[in-house]
């Protein structure tokens, strides 16, 4: 990665902390996606299916980053004909992930020293993984290493409300409701505060483009989901 030793330090001393705080709400990850989302999260992934569908071969093999429990993975084994394997750098979340779909391969590893060759996909996703990383350049460039030519990379994550009115009310809603509700819920009140926090530093919509054609992404584009609460950005590698 090119990183000087305290920088190595501080990104090692970050994935331990988000690590660990995945491996505490792990019981309770699916359950609270859905109920804070008010189950819209299953909208997203499926606008991530419909975004790559047209886009695969039959036998296309698709590699989801930080699949966490596993449902962007299966969403796109049920609705594609690819392959998919799933990887995450956190135990618990792969354990639960591998008893959802038995049939579908998950591997213990880390976004930004991905186990796989270069060129070794077709398509790469990853949902709500990038905000996580230590860094998202790095994250980016790693998507782009394990992609072949004309793979398309697909970004979904929580992004920047559209209309002024909708982005206070997001704003309100994850500063007083959801580490409330997520806190009580998971026994986990940081990882709540946690949450809103890292969607706050994280680029939004135009600016993750830049990134993406900064680390040689081409044809990137995004689509706005449920007014920008949320983003789909793809991108391909030439
Ligand atoms: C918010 S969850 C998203 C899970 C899943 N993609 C979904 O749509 O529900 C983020 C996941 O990224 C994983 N993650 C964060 N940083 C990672 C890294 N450096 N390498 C691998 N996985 C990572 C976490 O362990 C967690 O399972």
């Amino acid at each position: 990665m090119g990183l000087t030793d305290p920088e190595k330090n501080l990104a090692l001393d970050h994935a331990r902390r988000v690590r660990e705080m995945f491996a505490r709400i792990s019981p309770r990850y699916d359950l609270l996606n859905h109920l804070l989302s008010a189950n819209i999260d299953r909208r997203w992934r499926q606008a991530v299916v419909r975004k790559l569908q047209p886009l695969l071969t039959v036998n296309a093999q698709i590699l989801d980053v930080g699949c966490g429990t596993g449902d962007l993975s299966i969403a796109l084994f049920e609705k594609t004909a690819a392959r998919v394997i799933g990887v995450d750098f956190c135990h618990p979340m792969l354990e639960i992930a591998t008893r959802k779909a038995p049939r579908l391969r998950f591997i213990e590893g880390d976004a930004l020293r991905l186990p796989f060759p270069d060129a070794a996909f077709d398509a790469v996703t990853i949902g709500f993984g990038l905000r996580n990383l230590a860094s998202v350049e790095h994250g980016l460039a790693e998507l782009r290493r394990v992609l072949k030519p004309q793979g398309w990379v697909a970004v979904l994550e929580f992004s920047q409300p559209a209309t002024p009115g909708i982005r206070a009310l997001v704003a309100l809603y994850y500063k007083q409701i959801l580490p409330w509700i997520g806190g009580w819920l998971s026994g986990s009140p940081s990882a709540y505060e946690y949450l809103p926090d890292s969607i706050s530093h994280f680029p939004n919509q135009q600016k993750l483009v830049t990134m993406m054609r900064e680390a040689g992404f081409e044809e990137v584009s995004f689509q706005n989901l449920t007014g920008g609460i949320a983003a789909l950005h793809t991108g391909r590698r030439m």
